[in-house]
């Protein structure tokens, strides 16, 4: 028989590792939340166009990692690569961007990128984003950063570096732009590398081979290029990113992988990560919404990758303590017993007690096996005796000391502290 496998490349979680990956996924979501955000739904196809003209054709995540195809209508359809085209796309047609300003929307689900996959880079992967569209205030690009800085600190992570940038205003861009193309022109770039720098001339500062980044090593840097509005902008994001006691250090040299960015990037990397260090990365996009069609409103966001932020809660071992476990193991000795526990196993849960029972009559010994693998807080034995007596004897796993409590729900869950 065939033994079929998933797909190259793909990230799959199941249990126990899929119970780590739903807590970091909530835990990234809940800053969002508190800071009013309000979830968006989208489809995980798009018409290719979107893509091509949001995201970019400079970018390797248009011009090389898309999964396009064509669908049974002929029309050309490719799987979401990231988040912020779609929402543009939805705000726009669905007159989000009409109401109150701004618009604070988050996401949670799969992308795609047709990548060489390695350790942290997939080509089926999860992203947790937010958007935040109508106003370019820099205290909104602060509170984008610090919904994730809190997501990262809630998971027990410390090691994390935030990098932030800034690309200024059109003006400045324009600015530096004359000078990196007349730099660029007096290298001797191969014709593949003149194209891209042609589409973006940023994109040559992202190049990963050794004589091109030599190249590049005096080549002039926007931020020497700011004007007065853009630099007290930048000044302003830093300001508060200080007031709100969130670490950051400038990287100048920053290039965000989609072309939408204008105003404030960032970047938050993991040192213990190897090579697929970027756990989450987004910034301000000025003129993307206008590209799209809709009216000329500004944005900013970021897309976490919610595969590399569990590879890092792992490599810094956060997630023992903080993983909501099992409260009660029960385990039935006898018919009578089981009766009885599966009552009070629906009377518990009720109540809000995490409770589980060693289903498939086990006995005494194969019940605490499976207490012990199912890693909850407390196991309670129930046989003849504690049904007569309306009392049980709690095991807490952890120390092997018993408390007694009365069997009924509300006792239960003051005696295991719930
Ligand atoms: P991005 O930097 O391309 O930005 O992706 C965001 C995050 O997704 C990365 O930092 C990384 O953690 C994760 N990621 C990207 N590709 C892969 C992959 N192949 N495997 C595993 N994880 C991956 C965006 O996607 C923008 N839409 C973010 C944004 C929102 N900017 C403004 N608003």
């Amino acid at each position: 028989m065939t033994k079929y496998q998933a797909p190259k490349g793909v990230s799959e979680y199941f249990p126990p590792r899929a119970n780590l990956f739903e807590f970091v996924r909530d835990q990234l979501i809940a800053p969002a939340k508190l800071a009013g955000y309000s979830l968006i739904e989208l489809p995980v196809f798009e018409d290719t166009e979107l893509f091509e003209r949001g995201v970019g054709e400079s970018t390797d995540v248009v011009s090389k990692e898309m999964y396009t195809f064509e669908d049974r209508g002929g029309r050309s359809i490719t799987l979401r690569p990231e988040g912020t085209a779609g929402v543009m796309r939805s705000v726009i047609e669905n007159n989000l961007d009409r109401g109150q300003l701004p618009v604070k929307l988050f996401y949670v689900g799969p992308f795609f990128r047709a990548e060489r996959p390695q350790a942290g880079r997939y080509r089926q992967f999860y992203q947790v984003g937010i958007e935040a569209i109508g106003h370019n205030d820099p205290e909104i690009d602060a509170e984008v950063i610090w919904v994730a800085d809190s997501a990262f600190k809630s998971l027990g992570l410390t090691k994390y570096e935030l990098q932030i940038t800034t690309l200024g205003d059109a003006a400045s861009r324009a600015a530096h732009r004359v000078e990196l193309i007349k730099f660029l022109e007096k290298l001797p770039l191969d014709e593949e590398t003149k194209k891209r720098a042609n589409l973006n001339p940023l994109r040559i500062f992202d190049d990963k081979r050794p004589e091109v980044i030599a190249m590049m090593k005096d080549a002039p840097i926007l931020m020497n290029y700011l004007n007065t509005e853009s630099k007290d902008n930048f000044d302003k994001v830093k300001k508060t990113l200080s007031a709100m006691e969130i670490e950051y250090s400038i990287n100048p040299k920053m290039v965000r992988g989609l072309d939408y960015y204008t105003g404030t990037t960032f970047e938050f990397v993991h040192p213990m990560l190897g090579a697929q260090s970027g756990i989450g990365g987004g910034g301000r996009y000025d003129g993307l919404m206008n590209q799209l069609g809709g009216q000329d409103l500004s944005g900013i966001g970021f897309g976490i990758g919610i595969d590399r932020v569990l590879l890092a809660c792992e490599a810094e071992d956060t997630l023992q303590n903080l993983l909501p476990k099992l409260d009660l193991f029960i385990v039935p000795i006898g018919e009578m017993a089981k009766d009885f526990s599966v009552k009070l196993l629906s009377q518990l849960r009720n109540a809000g007690v995490r409770a589980d029972l060693a289903y498939g009559d086990r006995g005494l010994k194969g019940g605490m096996k499976a207490a012990d693998k199912s890693d909850a807080k407390y196991a309670l034995v129930i046989g003849d005796d504690e049904i007569k007596s309306g009392s049980g004897q709690f095991k807490l796993m952890s120390s092997g000391e018993f408390i007694s409590s009365t069997l009924t729900p509300s006792a239960i869950a003051k005696a295991i502290g719930i």
